[in-house]
Formats: structure tokens, sequence, C-alpha cells
């Protein structure tokens, strides 16, 4: 499959770096606290895919001694200069061996699972970072539904991609970020919940909660859809017993 990382593009990780919280990803972060302290005992955190940085200072300011990782150069390169004294590694694909095993007692994963093509290496993925959960640790992973991508959003738009409707698990779609200034569409990958159930028994993961957060009315936002249609879901997993 020819799919490429688009954060890999400097434009992009440019225009990405600036991005704060808006709309509708507001809503992607809004309940992370209460939902990490609910699951989360301990400090340790890694940021897997920590792009600019965005969520690992976000989980710096939630009192979280952070590492974050990325494939991406263009993406690590924003992070450590908006934030010189951050811990921000680019890795290979899959290679967390500068890591010991079980020492993180929470490991985000904002985004990437979205830009991760297939199966195997989502499970590849996965079963890398289960290892380096501690006995309690959770994963957190933050992903889109696939609903994001056939309708419009305070801070996405998919109009100009009707056959996102007929995609299916595993397949490429399209979505225009309208709160950055790169206006060229991000490719993901649709992954159904179906699909995540499959991959997170692959990768010796057991679901723990799963939340699909809504908007609400008196938000200072112009919602579209939010306050109906779920555009993300926060899996919090943990390691499953079967090895
Ligand atoms: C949409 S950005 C999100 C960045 C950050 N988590 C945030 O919330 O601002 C997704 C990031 O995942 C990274 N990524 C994609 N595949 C990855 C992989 N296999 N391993 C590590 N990072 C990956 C991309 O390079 C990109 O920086």
């Amino acid at each position: 499959m020819d799919f490429s990382n688009v954060y890999k593009d400097d434009k992009r990780a440019d225009a990405y770096s600036k991005l704060q919280f808006p709309g509708t990803y507001y809503l992607a972060f809004r309940d992370l606290p209460a939902i990490i302290s609910e699951h989360v005992t301990g400090k340790e955190a890694l940021d897997f895919g920590c792009g600019s940085g965005r969520s690992t200072r976000f989980l710096q300011k939630l009192g979280f001694r952070v590492s974050g990782v990325d494939i991406s150069e263009a993406m690590t390169r924003k992070a450590r200069d908006i934030d010189p004294k951050g811990n921000y590694y680019v890795i290979e694909e899959g290679d967390f061996s500068q890591f010991k095993e079980g020492s993180f007692d929470l490991i985000l994963s904002a985004f990437p699972f979205d830009n991760i093509p297939t199966m195997e290496k989502k499970v590849m993925n996965l079963r890398g970072l289960r290892n380096l959960l501690s006995n309690e640790g959770r994963l957190v992973n933050l992903v889109s539904t696939p609903e994001i991508y056939t309708h419009e959003w305070t801070s996405f738009s998919t109009k100009d991609f009707p056959e996102n409707k007929d995609a299916r698990s595993g397949d490429t779609v399209l979505i225009i970020q309208m709160d950055t200034e790169n206006k060229e569409p991000v490719e993901d990958i649709l992954w159904t919940h179906e699909s995540y159930l499959e991959t997170y028994d692959r990768a010796q993961l057991e679901i723990v909660s799963a939340y699909h957060p809504l908007a609400k009315d008196d938000e200072p936002y112009e919602w579209v859809n939010e306050t109906e249609i779920p555009p993300w879901v926060v899996y919090v997993l943990k390691r499953s017993g079967h090895l």
C-alpha cells in the first residue's frame, strides 16, 4: 500500500504546530483529564505520536513526566522548538527499545492510529506499546470515528470527498482541517470499532472503557454535528491476561 504519513512534510508540520485546542479538537481533549484521573495511577507517561508536542505539553500540565515519540522528524523538530526542555524522540516505526518494558503508567496516543495504515502495523505498534505499560498501566487511544469522514464539523470538512461514504475499514479517506493554514486534505485510514476490537485482541490489549464525547450547546463553539454525532472515540486499554 502506498500510504504515506502526511506529517513528515515540513509545511504540514509547521501548520500543525500552531494548532491549539479549537472547536472539534477541544472535544477530543475536553474529557481526557477526568478519564485519565479515573483510570491512571502514577506519573510516568509516554506520548505516542507526539507530533509537535501539543499532546505532550497537555500531559505535562496534568503533572506527568512525559517523553514524546514520533516517526516524523519535521513534527518532532517543531516540538523541540516550542518546548526546548521537553523529551522528544524520533523513532523508527515500532522501535521502542530505548524505553524499559513495564515502565509507563500512562501511554497516550492522540490520533496517530488514524495514520497507521494496516492491521499488521497497528498490531505491531500496539504490541510494542503494551509491553511498555506497567502492570496497572493504561493506554489511552484517541482516534477518529468513521462518522468524522462523512459529516461536517467545526474544525473539519469532508463534503468534497463523497467517496469517503463508500470507504471500508482500512481504506484511505480524506479530510480537511479547517483550523490550520494548510487546507490540503489529510489522508487518514478509516478503522471501524469492530476492526479496533480485533486489533486490540491481537495486540493482547483489553478495553477497560470507551468514551464517545459529545459537545454541549453552552460551549463557546459553533458546533455543526458535534452535539449529535461523536467525531472521536477514546479507548482506555490495559494489558490483557492471555500471553
Ligand atoms: C495528527 S498528529 C497528532 C499529534 C499530537 N498527538 C497532537 O495531538 O497534537 C499524528 C502524529 O502521529 C504520528 N505518527 C503516525 N504514525 C506513527 C507511528 N507509527 N509511530 C509514531 N508516530 C506516528 C505522525 O507523524 C503525527 O505527528
